[in-house]
């Protein structure tokens, strides 16, 4: 070294405080690796304060995560419990998980149509996260049902039923476990880098060899920009691909709630219709996306040569009731009282139930589906702090879709609430959510694009990276 030559300071072995790394994001600079894990490290063991944390949440959200930082976050997060593998079940391990959505319930039908299929369906799930439905919340809607099992009890119940379906806990994906709770009371959910880093911490986790990301799109979407969304589907492909799991993601339509119904009980009966073989028509956009993405799992899991064959495989797994006994046994094996599912009408015990009908006559042109949403979490299918509890029977069964012609007075949707004075304001937000016009909207296709890891490096290279997240 030259006596001019200024001296290298090595920051990675200073001691780090999380005041300023919060205070470092908040004036817009990016943190470092060593950086990321500190503070992913602290939220998995409780060492950082919670205000530190929500506001390093906000800081992130306002000036967004970069590629590197989105990347560093996503592996300290992996990391910061113990990793599952599912190796010794003999079996390929496969999972869907979507970026969030109203009405989604198609993780009740795809991991019993995989398990079915002969793969293996270690999912890791997480309950309602700022507008959106959890999928923990509505299988806990079960009575009995026990998301939080051991490690041990996670593998006892894969090798028997071929999926399992559990949240993030203390030894599993902790840094998520904190961070989503903190995400959902802080208005910070709705930021690409930290929606990517969830996901897939969790999904990496699992030790899968295979994954399909449902990337939600349109006014239900956490993403809101076409270019967000279709940027975060790359990223997320390449960054599990790297990380050694084949992964394709289908950018798909909530322009309106999935299915006909949303909130907890209510989402996992019409899911159980279906896989009884029932095929309401106002379900059919669940049960075509279910066996899309099942499909895709199929395939990539080796049971199918193409998407498209692996379809054709997962609709019989519905038609012969094998994926329904498949979720059956899961729900046993994991403490539920499978006797509900047997009569899901006689469960259904709401404290309050409205209808809504059509203020006029027209086309169902729009649907805020994030408004919808949020009237739905408001009914009682949501909560307003970490721990509340949320009501199983909270929820709303939509009359009419999309582009229907209604006529004035005729039902639109039926509300269903823990009490009479939780109706008013999602009756409000739902009036507000939908537009009834004189012409009738275009339609929209169920599946938009397919990122394979061909496409999203193809897209990465064409597309500079965003310089923040
Ligand atoms: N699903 C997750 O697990 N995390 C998010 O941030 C969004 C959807």
């Amino acid at each position: 070294m030259t006596p001019t030559e200024p001296k290298k300071i090595e920051p990675t072995t200073a001691p780090l405080h999380m005041i300023d790394l919060i205070r470092k994001k908040r004036d817009g600079e990016a943190l470092d690796a060593r950086e990321v894990g500190f503070v992913a490290a602290g939220a998995a063991d409780g060492s950082i304060p919670l205000e530190q944390l929500a506001a390093w949440l906000m800081a992130s959200w306002l000036r967004g995560l970069t590629l590197e930082e989105t990347t560093a976050l996503t592996l300290a997060m992996r990391d910061s419990g113990v990793k599952f593998s599912p190796a010794r079940l003999g079996k390929v391990a496969v999972d869907k998980h979507s970026t969030g959505g109203v009405g989604d319930k198609t993780s009740f039908l795809v991991a019993p149509l995989a398990a079915a299929c002969g793969l293996v369906v270690p999912m890791i799930s997480g309950r309602a996260l700022g507008h959106t439905g959890g999928t923990l919340d509505k299988l806990e809607s079960i009575p009995g049902y026990r998301a939080g099992l051991t490690l041990e009890e996670f593998e006892t119940v894969l090798g028997k039923c071929g999926a399992a379906i559990v949240g993030q806990t203390p030894d599993l994906v902790p840094a998520d476990r904190a961070l989503y709770a903190l995400r959902d009371r802080t208005a910070t959910v709705e930021c690409p880098g930290l929606i990517c880093s969830s996901i897939l911490s969790k999904k990496l986790a699992a030790g899968l060899n295979a994954l399909v990301l449902d990337v939600k799109t349109g006014s239900g979407s956490f993403l809101r920009k076409p270019e967000d969304e279709e940027y975060v589907a790359a990223l997320m492909v390449a960054t599990a691909e790297a990380a050694g799991t084949r992964t394709v993601a289908l950018l798909t339509d909530m322009g309106q709630p999935l299915g006909r119904t949303a909130g907890n009980w209510i989402e996992v009966a019409e899911a159980v219709e279906l896989l009884r073989g029932e095929r309401p028509a106002k379900s059919e956009d669940l049960r075509e996306l279910s066996l899309r993405l099942a499909g895709w799992m199929i395939h990539l899991g080796g049971k199918a040569d193409s998407p498209e064959a692996g379809y054709a495989r997962a609709e019989e797994a519905l038609a012969d009731g094998s994926a329904r006994r498949v979720f059956f046994a899961i729900i046993e094996a994991q403490g539920g009282d499978t006797a509900v599912l047997d009569d899901p009408k006689g469960f259904h015990k709401p404290g309050a139930t409205q209808v809504v009908t059509a203020w006029q006559s027209g086309f169902i042109a729009n649907m805020d589906t994030t408004e919808l949403g949020w009237a739905v979490q408001r009914l009682g299918a949501g909560r307003e702090k970490a721990g509340d509890p949320v009501d199983p029977h909270a929820g709303i069964e939509f009359h009419a879709r999309r582009g229907a012609y209604v006529e004035q007075g005729q039902p639109l949707a039926t509300l269903y609430a823990t009490n009479a004075a939780k109706l008013t304001e999602p009756i409000e937000r739902l009036k507000r959510a939908i537009t009834i016009s004189e012409t009738a909207p275009r339609t929209v296709p169920l599946v938009r694009r397919i990122f394979t890891r061909e496409a999203a490096g193809e897209y990465l290279q064409r597309q500079p990276p965003a310089a923040s997240l």
